[in-house]
C-alpha cells in the first residue's frame, strides 16, 4: 500500500477513536451530572447558578454577606477575586468537606493580559499581528492561574470597538473584525490547551457577550442600537470564533440591544447563542447584571431573576437575585423548574470537564506555584510581546534608533513609572516587579549620558485625579509647582543632545468606567512638550497609553514617536531595546488612530457612500474642517528599515467556487537593517446585492528580512474568505468583480483585480 494512503487509514482511525473518546467521555459525564443532580435539593441546584465575589471590591460592590457560610451551605457555586494556593485550598476544603454532596466550586478570575507575569494589554497584543505569540501568552497565563488555584478566566474579551472614547478598547484586539477572531481563537487555545481537565488549563470566557464594544458614544455601558446586518458583519463573528474554538464560557454583557439588555436577552442568549450556534457551554452575566435589570427598567427583583433565567444566563455574578428569587418563582409557577435544572447541569458540566470531580483541587500547591509564577520563560515571553507589541508612528531622518554613547534628556512623568506599566485590568500582577524605562537604562547602560526631569505630573486636572484616585489610581501631584516642573525640564533639555520624551495617560484613565471625551494627552504633559520644543532639540516621543489618542500636533511637532501601550513587566526594558536599535519595531496598529474626536467613529472598513470623499466638490462626504483621512490608518506601523512591495501577481483573474485564488508580492528590505513586515491582505467586492465595505481585511503574513533581501509571499483565498450576508441576510458568495489588495497597512496598498464566477 502507498504511504500516503496508510497514512490516510490511520488519520480516520484516529479521528474515529477521538470521536469514539468524546462520545465515551460525554456520555460519562451525562450520567455522572444526572446522578449527581437526582440527589440535590432545589435549593442546592439554584446555589449552583450563584457566583459571588470574595477579597477585593475591584469593579462594582461586593454584596455576598457571609459567603463561607453559604459555601458551606451549598448555596455557591463558585468565586471570584481570590487566589493563591492557601486560599484556594481553604475555601475549596469548605465546599468538598462540609457541603452534603461535596460539590466543588469553580475559581473565577480576571486574567486578562497575565496572571503575575503581566503581558502588554490586548491593544497591545493584537498590535503583535503574532497569533501564536497571542497564544503562547494566554498558555503562560494559564499555567501561572491555575498554579494559584484558579480554574476559569473572564477573558478574552472579543467585543470590536470602533470608538476609541471608550476605555475598554485597551481590553480587546481592535477594531477589526476578522483579526478579532483569530485573536480570540488563539486565545481560547492557549487558555484551555485541548483538554480543560489538564490541570494547568483554564476554562475561557468569551465577553462581553454582545456588542459592549458599540456604546453609543463611546460611554461605558452605554445603550447599543444596531441592525441584525452590522452586527453579522462586523461585531458578531469573533464570539463564534471564540466558541468554534472550544470556549467553555461566555459573559453576557452589560449593555442592551435594541432595547433588551443583554442579560434579559433570549434572543440573544438561547436563539442566537445555543439554537443558532450550538453553544453547549455555560453562561455567567457580567457583574451586578441581573440586579441592573431593575435599573434598565424591566422589573423588580423577582421579574428580572426570571427573565434573566428565561433569558439563558446560567450563573449570576454577585448581584445574588437567583439565590433569592428562584425559589419563590418555582414556588408561584411563575418559573418552570426545567430552567433551573438545565442552568445547573451547565454549571456542573463545566466541573465535570475541568476534572473538579477528580480532583477539586486540581494539584495546586504552593510548591508548583514557586515554579510557574514568574518563571525564567514567562518573563522572557512578556519581553517578547513587549518589544513587538510597539508600534513605530513616525521617525523622520531615521533619528530612531539612538546611539547609547548620545547625550539623552529622559522627560516626562513616565520614565520612572513602574505602576502604569502593567496597564489596567492588571489582576494579580504586581507593578513593584516591573522595571521602569529609568531603571532599564541604568542597568543596560552603566556610566551613561543620560539625564531624567520629570516635567510634568500626569494630569493636573484635580477634579480627574480625585476621580481616578479614589478608585486606586494613587497619582500624586507633584509637590513641585507644574512651572517648576517645566522649568526643570527645560533646563535638563537644553545640556542634552536630544530629548526622549515620556507621556501618556495613567493605567486608570483606560479600561472599564473610563471613558473619555478628549483622547488627547493630558494638558499637563502637552504643556511640558511645548516647552521642549522650545529647546530647539530633536524630540522622540514615548507613549504609554491603553487607547488610540489624538496626536495631530504631536505629529507636527516632534521628530519620532513610538507606541509602546501599557507593555507589563518587561516593558521598562523592551522600549530601552527599542530606543537604541536592538530590536527593530514591527508593531502595527489594530485600531485607526483619528486626527480629532470629530471624526469618531472612524474605521477602515468603511462604506464607500454614493458621494464618496472628493475634497474639490462640495457635496461629498466630508468635514468642512478636517480630511476623512485619519492620522494614522488601521494596520499602520513603521520599521527602522523600509520595505518595498512589487506589484501583485495572480495565478487566474477569475475564479469559481473550488478554485483557489493565489496573489504572489515580493517583499524587498531596502533599508540598512534587518527587520520583520506584516503584509496585509484585503478584498473589495465590487458590485453586490447590498453595499460592501471598501476594504476587509482578510489575511496577513509576517516576514522577517535581512538588510537588502527579497521574499515571495504567496496569499491564498477562496470563495469561502468572499462570502457575506446577501440582500435576504444569507451568508453566500455573490458572483461578480473583486479588487485585492496587499500592502504594509491598510492604506498604503497594491491592487489588483479578479472575478468570482459562480
Ligand atoms: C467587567 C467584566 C469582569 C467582571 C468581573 C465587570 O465589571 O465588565 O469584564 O470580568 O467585572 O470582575
Amino acid at each position: 500500500m502507498k504511504p500516503h494512503r496508510i497514512l490516510l487509514i490511520i488519520f480516520i482511525l484516529l479521528g474515529e477513536l477521538t470521536a469514539t473518546g468524546q462520545t465515551d467521555r460525554g456520555s460519562k459525564m451525562e450520567t455522572y451530572i444526572n446522578s449527581l443532580m437526582s440527589k440535590m435539593t432545589l435549593e442546592e441546584k439554584i446555589g449552583q447558578l450563584n457566583l459571588p465575589s470574595v477579597g477585593f471590591d475591584i469593579t462594582g460592590p461586593i454584596l455576598s454577606k457571609d459567603v463561607e457560610q453559604k459555601i458551606s451551605k451549598g448555596l455557591v457555586g463558585g468565586l471570584f477575586n481570590t487566589y493563591t494556593p492557601d486560599a484556594i485550598r481553604k475555601l475549596q476544603d469548605k465546599a468538598i468537606k462540609e457541603t452534603r454532596l461535596k460539590i466543588p466550586l469553580l475559581f473565577g478570575y480576571d486574567v486578562i493580559h497575565g496572571h503575575k507575569t503581566i503581558f502588554p494589554i490586548p491593544l497591545g497584543m493584537a498590535s503583535t499581528w503574532d497569533l501564536p505569540l497571542i497564544e503562547q501568552a494566554a498558555r503562560a497565563a494559564a499555567a501561572e492561574a491555575s498554579a494559584d488555584g484558579l480554574n476559569w478566566v473572564f477573558s478574552p474579551m472579543v467585543d470590536i470597538a470602533r470608538d476609541p472614547r471608550w476605555g475598554r478598547v485597551s481590553e480587546g484586539a481592535g477594531e477589526d473584525t476578522w483579526l478579532g477572531s483569530q485573536v480570540a481563537k488563539a486565545m481560547v487555545r492557549g487558555y484551555q490547551n485541548q483538554d480543560l481537565s489538564n490541570p494547568s488549563s483554564v476554562m475561557a470566557c468569551v465577553k462581553h457577550f454582545a456588542l459592549y464594544g458599540a456604546a453609543e458614544a463611546g460611554r461605558d455601558y452605554n445603550i447599543v442600537d444596531m441592525s441584525e446586518r452590522k452586527m453579522q458583519e462586523y461585531y458578531l463573528p469573533p464570539y463564534k470564533a471564540a466558541i468554534d474554538a472550544g470556549a467553555g464560557s461566555v459573559m453576557s454583557s452589560f449593555n442592551e440591544i435594541n432595547g433588551v439588555p443583554a442579560a434579559a436577552n433570549k434572543w440573544l442568549l438561547t436563539d442566537l447563542l445555543r439554537k443558532k450556534w450550538g453553544f453547549t457551554g455555560m453562561v455567567a452575566t457580567d457583574y451586578t447584571a441581573i440586579m441592573e435589570l431593575m435599573n434598565h427598567g424591566l422589573g423588580d427583583e423577582s421579574k428580572v431573576a426570571e427573565l434573566a433565567i428565561k433569558a439563558g444566563d446560567d450563573m449570576d455574578m454577585v448581584s445574588e437575585f437567583y439565590l433569592n428569587q428562584l425559589k419563590k418563582l418555582v414556588e408561584t409557577k411563575s418559573l418552570d423548574v426545567s430552567y433551573i435544572n438545565q442552568a445547573c447541569k451547565r454549571v456542573l458540566e463545566a466541573k465535570y470537564k475541568l476534572g473538579l470531580f477528580d480532583d477539586p483541587y486540581r494539584g495546586v500547591s504552593n510548591e508548583r506555584a514557586a515554579k510557574e509564577i514568574m518563571s525564567a520563560d514567562k518573563l522572557a515571553l512578556s519581553k517578547e510581546a513587549a518589544l513587538k507589541s510597539m508600534v513605530l508612528l513616525k521617525n523622520d531622518h531615521h533619528i530612531l534608533p539612538l546611539q547609547s554613547t548620545s547625550k539623552i534628556a529622559f522627560i516626562g512623568p513616565m520614565v520612572k513609572d513602574q505602576r502604569d506599566l502593567i496597564g489596567n485590568w492588571s489582576g494579580a500582577g504586581d507593578w513593584r516587579k516591573a522595571i521602569s524605562l529609568w531603571d532599564a537604562l541604568q542597568r543596560q547602560y552603566p556610566g551613561n549620558n543620560f539625564a531624567y526631569a520629570k516635567g510634568a505630573s500626569i494630569t493636573d486636572d484635580t477634579i480627574l485625579l480625585n476621580k481616578l484616585n479614589r478608585f486606586g489610581a494613587e497619582i500624586l501631584p507633584d509637590a513641585q509647582s507644574p512651572a517648576r516642573l517645566i522649568e526643570e525640564a527645560v533646563r535638563t533639555a537644553g545640556k542634552a543632545d536630544l530629548i526622549v520624551a515620556f507621556l501618556g495617560e495613567s493605567c486608570t484613565m483606560t479600561g472599564e468606567a473610563s471613558s473619555r471625551s478628549e483622547i488627547s494627552i493630558p494638558e499637563s504633559q502637552k504643556a511640558l512638550l511645548k516647552a521642549l520644543k522650545t529647546t530647539g532639540k530633536p524630540i522622540i516621543l514615548l507613549l504609554m497609553n491603553g487607547r488610540p489618542l489624538t496626536l495631530g500636533w504631536e505629529d507636527e511637532t516632534v521628530d519620532a514617536i513610538i507606541e509602546t501601550w501599557f507593555g507589563g513587566t518587561r516593558s521598562g526594558e523592551a522600549i530601552a531595546d527599542v530606543i537604541f536599535g536592538k530590536y527593530n519595531p514591527s508593531g502595527k496598529l489594530t485600531m485607526t488612530f483619528p486626527r480629532t474626536v470629530g471624526q469618531i467613529p472612524i474605521y477602515y472598513n468603511a462604506k464607500n457612500t454614493g458621494r464618496p470623499f472628493n475634497e474639490n466638490e462640495k457635496f461629498t462626504s466630508k468635514y468642512l474642517d478636517i480630511s476623512n483621512t485619519p492620522l494614522y490608518p488601521f494596520g499602520y506601523g513603521l520599521s527602522y528599515t523600509t520595505f518595498d512591495y512589487s506589484p501583485i501577481s495572480l495565478n487566474k483573474t477569475t475564479i469559481n467556487a473550488s478554485d483557489k485564488l493565489e496573489a504572489t508580492i515580493t517583499i524587498t528590505n531596502n533599508g540598512k537593517i534587518d527587520g520583520e513586515e506584516t503584509a496585509q491582505l484585503y478584498v473589495r467586492d465590487m458590485v453586490g446585492t447590498v453595499t460592501r465595505p471598501v476594504k476587509e481585511l482578510k489575511g496577513f503574513k509576517k516576514v522577517y528580512l535581512k538588510a537588502g533581501e527579497s521574499k515571495r509571499l504567496t496569499f491564498t483565498l477562496t470563495a469561502e474568505d468572499l462570502k457575506f450576508y446577501d440582500i435576504r441576510m444569507k451568508y453566500t458568495n455573490e458572483p461578480g468583480a473583486f479588487k485585492l489588495f496587499i500592502g504594509t497597512n491598510s492604506n498604503d496598498v497594491k491592487e489588483a483585480e479578479f472575478n468570482l464566477a459562480l
